[in-house]
């Protein structure tokens, strides 16, 4: 490992112990390592503003901050356990290549506060992303509601034959469910956009660092005002990123579980994409819903990060070196959760209904609500309507799930135009 930045002369580091503080620590940086280039860069540019850097200095960091950058992502720089973390790797590069320029990066920083802003990037990055999957699901179901509007099949409650449905009100569900999802993902990116950089430890320094500064060239709306918040703010603003995902990753569940149903041979009302499928190794009549099963269980991933992020969060305010255990789980869950998300849209675009034997599974008991209003709206009690719909013998000839599905729609419902306005304003 590189020295180290806080090591001091004459002490003696233990490689075992030092490998059990960094931990995987160091490889998860690669995934906010970009992100804690970006605000090294204003971070010095807050620097030159108080006079701590010359107009050149900031000029040589600002270049070595890309060339580090480009060097990342192209693979020629690799960070790895030869750094304690990410940013000390930021720091050694910049030494070795700028020499006391580079030493004077850190003036005014601690890594407690180098960790928030590059997380806190990080996290509204993903939050994006997590608005755009959802977008794009809402997209699919919204245009599929339309199109399916007068596609008979039966509803259920309870997994029981209830009433007649539409496949337009299936998926009018399931847009406007990711619609809020998207929504709260926006919102939840508009409640942590708060720069935390600038806190440095926890208590501010005896610098006149021009927070505003770092705030505007980050793109932050807010500053987090007190050092101290910034602190308290870790872990709770992942974890509230992470309801967002987990939001979008519990209507995948409920949707998967739909699809997993409609796909098998009992209900029969849907085939899916070949490559939605997987063969069994030893049935050779089988086509599995893999994929499908895999998208419902990742909301699990979801809540375990959830967990271990509000098992950490019982500390006493200020910098504890636990908060480093928040880490994986966000990134993992992150990763995890959008990959999911991402495959949603095209599997749902491409599924396909199988509209006779939806319109077979609809049975004549699935009339008797409308039965019992149609005799409502004719003056007859509902209590009374209801027991004669229940009694009402054999079924009679005008069940029509078409006339159904008409008379609601008649009613004022399934019109779609509220949600494609909130979705075109998301
Ligand atoms: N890897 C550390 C973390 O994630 C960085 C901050 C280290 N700060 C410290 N005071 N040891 O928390």
């Amino acid at each position: 490992m590189s020295e180290l930045l806080w090591q001091k002369p004459g002490t003696r580091v233990d490689e075992r112990i030092q490998r059990f503080l960094a931990g995987r620590d160091v490889l998860l940086d690669r995934e906010l390592f970009v992100f804690d280039i970006e605000a090294s860069a204003a971070h010095a540019e807050g620097l030159a503003k108080i006079g701590i850097l010359t107009g050149e200095e900031l000029d040589a960091i600002k270049r070595e901050l890309g060339a580090l950058s480009m060097d990342f992502v192209s693979g020629a720089f690799v960070l790895d356990e030869r750094y304690e973390d990410g940013h000390s790797a930021i720091e050694s590069r910049l030494v070795e290549r700028l020499g006391e320029t580079g030493r004077k990066i850190h003036t005014g920083r601690s890594r407690n506060d180098q960790v928030l802003v590059a997380t806190r990037l990080h996290l509204r990055a993903a939050l994006g992303r997590l608005r755009g999957h959802s977008v794009a699901i809402a997209r699919v179901a919204l245009d599929r509601a339309g199109a399916d509007a007068a596609l008979p099949m039966p509803g259920y409650t309870h997994l029981q034959r209830a009433m007649v449905s539409s496949a337009g009100l299936w998926w009018a569900g399931w847009a406007e469910a990711f619609i809020d999802d998207a929504q709260l993902a926006r919102d939840t990116a508009a409640w942590v956009d708060a720069n935390p950089l600038g806190s440095a430890s926890g208590y501010g320094v005896n610098l006149p660092l021009d927070r505003g500064y770092t705030t505007r060239a980050l793109g932050f709306s807010r500053m987090q005002v007190a050092a101290t918040y910034a602190q308290l703010s870790r872990g709770k603003f992942e974890l509230q990123a992470l309801t967002a995902l987990g939001q979008a990753l519990l209507d995948v569940r409920r949707l998967a579980w739909d699809l997993s149903l409609f796909a098998s041979a009992e209900f029969d009302f849907i085939s899916l994409p070949a490559e939605y499928t997987t063969g069994s190794s030893l049935m050779p009549n089988k086509r599995n819903p893999d994929l499908i099963e895999l998208l419902r269980a990742s909301y699990v991933v979801v809540a375990g990060a959830r967990t271990e992020i509000e098992q950490l969060l019982s500390l006493p305010s200020g910098y504890h070196r636990d908060l480093q255990f928040s880490k994986e789980p966000l990134l993992r869950a992150f990763a995890h959760g959008l990959d999911a998300l991402a495959l949603v849209p095209d599997l749902l675009a491409r599924m396909e209904w199988k509209p006779a034997v939806m319109r077979a599974a609809i049975d004549d008991g699935m009339f008797a609500t409308d039965k019992a209003l149609e005799l409502a709206k004719d003056g007859v009690p509902f209590r009374d309507a209801y027991r004669q719909a229940a009694e009402s013998p054999l079924p009679r000839a005008g069940n029509d799930p078409d006339a159904s599905l008409r008379a609601r729609r008649e009613a004022g419902f399934g019109a779609l135009d509220a949600l494609h306005a909130r979705l075109d304003a998301l």
